[in-house]
């Protein structure tokens, strides 16, 4: 495992505007349902620490192999992350692909707020690559059948890569240490890779301390959380540890100190190796690292 030196996502008191947009109505956000969330956390602060060929690298077409790579976009709110990666993936400029993507890209996206899914369906311009579909990813039920539905139309049982952007901290206040756990299994079970940035600690007091100071009860689990600190190092001890996954590579830290973590089942390694560029730049990162420090 190519592991990261030092994983971002202190606990710093210095933090600045977090998670909220100061136009809210109080308590409206309370799953960070926000309905302009890219406004202040724009996707290309985290695109920018993203390979472009990543998926291409990581999926080679096999042989006669011609389905798409499948996508799964958990938590994506109005779309505009989900928009911005699929772009970002296949090169696209001016809706023409500049790269040699020699692979399809289809997207599944979902969210639990309905309002924010119609958005993004009504705003996506790539309606044939993006699916997106209103679900709360811990409704057992319910995610079985849409998601398998969604798999069923490409004869596959998991998704090649799934993404988890800003989203743990919701899962943990709103489901407590337990969540989290089931939430990074299910996960880990239905993806080969898994592209992970973590809230930070100081995130969750910063969500905390806006439901006091609006006079709201506090999150339901935020006081009896067991796991805190690092949330990027606790969310890799959990995944590498009891869900069988490797941690590939970290691709650094965006602005808001939020770390890029690439996890890989260990169970897919045969279908698809990791590349050995890939191994070699994470070398590479941690190496520079530690010669800043
Ligand atoms: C802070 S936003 C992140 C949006 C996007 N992933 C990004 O990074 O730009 C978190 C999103 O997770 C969604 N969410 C929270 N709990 C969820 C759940 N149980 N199932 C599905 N989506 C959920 C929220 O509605 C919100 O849109």
């Amino acid at each position: 495992m190519a592991a990261c030196a030092k994983l971002a996502g202190g606990d710093g008191e210095e933090a600045r505007k977090e998670e909220e947009p100061q136009v809210l109505e109080p308590g409206a956000a309370p799953f960070g349902n926000f309905p302009h969330y890219s406004r202040f956390h724009p996707p290309e602060q985290r695109l920018r620490l993203l390979p472009p060929e990543l998926l291409q690298r990581l999926f080679p077409p096999k042989g006669s192999e011609t389905r798409p790579i499948l996508g799964l976009d958990v938590g994506c709110n109005s779309g505009d992350l989900s928009v911005a990666l699929y772009k970002h993936f296949l090169s696209l400029h001016d809706g023409k692909t500049c790269s040699d993507a020699s692979r399809e890209l289809r997207f599944l996206c979902c969210d639990i707020d309905p309002g924010l899914v119609k958005r993004a369906e009504k705003e996506c311009p790539f309606p044939d690559a993006l699916t997106f579909i209103t679900l709360d990813f811990m409704n057992h039920r319910t995610r079985k059948v849409l998601l398998s539905s969604f798999l069923n139309q490409f004869e596959c049982s998991v998704f090649d890569i799934g993404f988890c952007m800003s989203i743990t901290m919701w899962i943990h206040l709103n489901h407590g240490d337990q969540g989290l756990w089931e939430f990074l299994a299910h996960l880990s079970s239905l993806c080969c890779y898994l592209l992970v940035e973590p809230q930070p600690w100081k995130c969750y007091r910063a969500a905390a301390r806006r439901l006091r100071k609006l006079g709201l009860h506090d999150f339901d689990h935020f006081r009896s959380l067991a796991i805190q600190g690092d949330m990027a190092n606790q969310i890799v001890q959990i995944l590498t540890q009891d869900h069988g996954m490797e941690l590939v590579c970290c691709f650094g830290n965006t602005s808001w100190d939020r770390s890029l973590l690439l996890f890989k089942a260990k169970h897919t390694i045969e279908n698809y190796p990791i590349p050995e560029s890939l191994i070699e730049e994470e070398k590479e990162r941690n190496r520079l690292r530690f010669w800043r420090q």
